[in-house]
This record gives structure tokens, sequence and C-alpha cells, in this order.
């Protein structure tokens, strides 16, 4: 019904009445607890097409907002006749009714540097929209490769732009530890560089030998939440133990289960030296996990618990007696340790807690949201647990794969046949066909990850990221129909990513 709409609009729209035509300047009439919204809509305006856009009374204004508390959070309703009406509940609303209504629009509206734009036509419109799931997410690793916070506040306003509400760090791995923590110095000074990376895939097993590294300061994460906070955007920042840690044990080797001295790791794949389970760890971990917390007030935040392998628990005497005096069977049952005790410190600081879903395999404290990313069954198995979960399947939602089978896609993180087209994500259900209707509620909604081993440039970043990313959008809505349907929208969408400068892959 609106071409131009990604994601569409999930209700059909009533009898529209007549169009107007929209000038510079602007005037716009809002409650005073939406200025800050506004004045995004205005500063994103100023920049790409310079027009004003004035505050101004009713009578006068050309687009009035009104606030109705009765609608859907994240909700909104926008009418144009004679001029554009728009309801919402909350500031969120108001921010997508705004993206909505430039994307109904010239493709100017959205661009990187300014451009000409003497009028904006819109048709008459009656519609009302509100996303399917609450939880519509973007994971990206910036330990396999640093990002630094320019691109990371470009990623929010682009998945903001797809009315995508939640942005979760990857903060750590065996690669790079990206945040840093003044009471563990060395975990920065130390952990956030590496002395190399792999040249084409690791299967090769060739090394640039060129230093990679950095990290974000607690100021670099305030202008991060801030910026987040504008778009409307969720930050939630991951901490990644037991498990994936060897940058933490070039930090600090005595969290560690040898001792042999350890590099902030140069290989992609899953280091088999892990955090031990020793008290003072586990102390360590929940101080740090808690401090970082702390630096995002209200999010949830992830505690990884994703390939630990429990080999060296196993071969260690030490971490066997504490398998025993726990009354565990098995040594990988001693990941449950670090599950309970950083959920319940952050449960109790007021975080909401989400981990992957290995953490299934041992104990899990009530109220932890479980990331299935194996497969959507370990999602399902999460729900008839009574755990809330997060669908994040890497069959359909791993932008680090291959984009096509074509021979010139440069190398990802699996040979070919794994592939994901943007057809692929778009076939992505959300709420599995196996999941009992009753249970339904547990799904939040979904995510796609982009993990960075294969991804080292911010252009590449947009080759991986786009147009896959588009088509998850509609689908986490809860709007997809047919790929045919969509993908006339889809190219329309393509010209305003153009216009923002991003370097997307081609459709075809
Ligand atoms: C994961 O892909 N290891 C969560």
């Amino acid at each position: 019904m609106f071409p131009e709409l990604l994601p569409q609009p999930r209700f059909v729209s009533g009898d529209s009445g007549a169009g107007v035509v929209l000038q510079s300047p602007l005037h716009v009439h809002a409650p005073a607890a939406l200025a800050d919204t506004v004045a995004v809509f205005a500063s994103d305006l100023a920049n790409a097409v310079g027009w004003d856009v004035r505050s101004s009374d009713e009578q006068s204004a050309i687009i009035v907002v009104r606030v109705d508390e009765s609608m859907p959070a994240e909700g909104f309703a926008l009418r144009v006749d004679g001029r554009v009406d728009i309801t919402v509940a909350t500031a969120t609303g108001l921010s997508y009714a705004l993206t909505a209504l430039r994307q109904l629009g010239p493709v100017e509206l959205f661009g990187e540097t300014l451009s000409p734009c003497p009028e904006w036509r819109l048709p008459g419109i009656d519609l009302v929209d509100e996303p399917r799931f609450e939880w519509r997410g973007c994971h990206f690793d910036v330990s396999r490769h640093f990002f630094d916070v320019a691109t990371v506040c470009r990623m929010i306003d682009l998945i903001a732009m797809h009315r995508l509400n939640r942005l979760h760090l990857h903060l750590n791995d065996d690669q790079g530890w990206r945040v840093e923590i003044p009471a563990w110095p060395r975990l920065t000074t130390v952990g956030a560089y590496r002395s190399g990376s792999p040249v084409g895939h690791e299967d090769e097993k060739v090394q640039d030998n060129v230093p990679h590294g950095g990290f974000y300061t607690a100021a670099d994460i305030a202008s991060i939440n801030a910026h987040a906070a504008k778009r409307h955007v969720q930050i939630m920042p991951e901490i990644d133990l037991p498990g994936h840690a060897q940058a933490v044990l070039a930090a600090y080797p005595e969290f560690g289960n040898g001792d042999e001295p350890l590099a902030v790791w140069t290989h992609w794949g899953i280091s088999h030296n892990v955090l031990n389970v020793e008290p003072a760890t586990l102390d360590f971990a929940e101080e740090v996990v808690r401090y970082v917390a702390s630096l995002f007030p209200g999010s949830p935040v992830h505690i990884g618990g994703d390939e630990c392998p429990s080999d060296e628990w196993a071969a260690s005497p030490s971490a066997l007696a504490i398998m025993e005096a726990n009354g565990f069977d098995t040594p990988g049952e001693l990941q449950g340790l670090y599950t309970e005790r950083l959920g319940a410190a952050l449960q109790a600081d007021g975080h909401e807690v989400v981990a992957w879903d290995e953490v299934l395999d041992a104990d899990v404290l009530e109220g932890t949201i479980i990331a299935a990313w194996r497969n959507a069954s370990k999602g399902v198995r999460a729900a008839r647990r009574g755990l809330d979960t997060i669908m994040c399947p890497e069959q359909f939602l791993y932008l680090d794969v291959l984009n096509s089978d074509e021979p010139d896609e440069p190398v990802a993180i699996s040979p070919l046949p794994r592939v994901t087209t943007w057809e692929k994500v778009y076939g992505f259900q959300v709420i599995p066909d196996e999941l009992e209707p009753s249970l339904h509620h547990h799904v939040r909604g979904s995510q796609v990850q982009i993990w960075t081993e294969y991804i080292a440039t911010r252009d590449h970043l947009d080759y991986m990221t786009f147009p896959r990313l588009s088509a998850f959008a509609e689908v986490v809505w809860g709007s997809a129909t047919a790929v045919e349907d969509f993908r006339p929208r889809l190219e329309r969408h393509l010209e305003r990513l153009a216009a923002r400068g991003v370097r997307f892959r081609p459709l075809d």
C-alpha cells in the first residue's frame, strides 16, 4: 500500500484525505515533552536539505503532534488530510512516525550531505502502526575488530532508521578487551591490543603481524549512550565469560587454569584458555561485570556464556574439587557458577540479564533471557523452561556469512555452501512453528548478529550489514510478506541508504 515505507505498516490504512506540500520553514506543533525528538528531526532536516523547522501554535502548524497515552508505547498514528497529524504515546512513537513521514518524502531527506529539496509532497494518508516485537536488535562485535565511537554512533543512526531499538555491543573476546576498567587497568593496557590478525581465512594460517586494538573509556560509553537515547535505541553491553577470555588471561594470568603466559589471541576461533572457577576469579568477574553494567544504567546486560570448552577444568584438580563440592556430574556444569553469580549480581543491581543459549546446559537463574543462536529450538527450550528468549539463530541471522554463492564475494566466516542471502533473512520466522501458542509470549523478539572476524573496515561493515538488516527490520517489525512484494520497497529504501552514504551490497 505504501511502497515507500520500510518496514511497511502492519495494519491496512483507512480512507486517505487531502495531500499536502511541505516546505521550509516547516511549522511543527508538539507538546513540550516531545521537544527533544522534534529537535532531532529538525537537525536531520537541516543537515540533509537545509530546512528550517520551527515550533508554532496549532493553528499555523502544518505538522501537529498529540499525545494519547492509550496508544501502544512504540506505536503511532499518522494522518495527512490538509495537514499532518501525528498521535503517539511516547517520544519513541514520535520518532518512528517522523521516520515514516520522511520515507514518504524525497530520498534527499535522508542525505548525508546537503542537497536541495524545494518541497516535500505528501499524499493523503491514514495509518496506524506498531511493532509486533519489543526486542528488535542488532548485535555488533567490536572485539574482533575495534570500531571507534563515530562508527558505533553511525550504526545507531542506521539501525534507528530501520526502527530497530537495541544495539548489542560485544565488548570482549579472545582477541581484545574493549572497555576501560579503572580497578583492572591491564584489561585495556594489555588486553585491548593484539600483535596481529589472520590474513584471508583463518584456515590459511597466514598472519599480517599488524598490531590492532582500541577501547572505550567511560566517557566514550556515555557519549554512545547519549547518542543512542536521542535515536531511541538502547545499548546492551556484553561481557562474555568464562570462555572467550584469552584477552583477560593475557592481562591477568592468575585467573586462568595453567602456568603458561598467554598473549591476546591473534587467531579466530574458540580459544581453549578459559577462566578458572576459583572464588577469587568469580569475585573478579562479578566486580568487572557490575562495573560495566553501571556504565549502562537501566540497560539489560549480556553475560555471554557461549562456546566455553571445559577441557581445562577437566584437567584441573582444583576445578574438579569445586565440581564435586557443588555436586556437579560434569566439568561443563561449572559454567553455571558464572551464570548464576553474575546473573544474581546484575539482577540485584536492577539489570535484566541475557545469555547465549549454552547456559541452558547448567544452572540458570529465573528471569535470565536466552539469546537462541545455535538454532531456533534453543529458544523453544528456553520458553518451555519458563524463560524469555531473543531469537537470533545463526542459520538466518548471522551477517558474517557469505551474501551469495558468487565467486567474487569477499572472504567470510564460513566457506560455501553456507550462504545467507537477504531473501533468506526476509524469510525468517521469529516465532518457530514448534512453539506452543501458550508460550509465544516468551519470545521477546529477535536480532541480527554482526561478528567481525572478517569485517575490518566501515565499508565492509556496510556491505555485510545491508541490505540484510533492512530485510530483517521488516521481519521483526512483524509486517513481512512475500519477497517479490518486498523487493520494490527494498529498492526504494536502498536509494535512501545510498543518499546516507551506506556502501551496501547491491541486490544482484
Ligand atoms: C556465538 O555465535 N558464539 C554466540
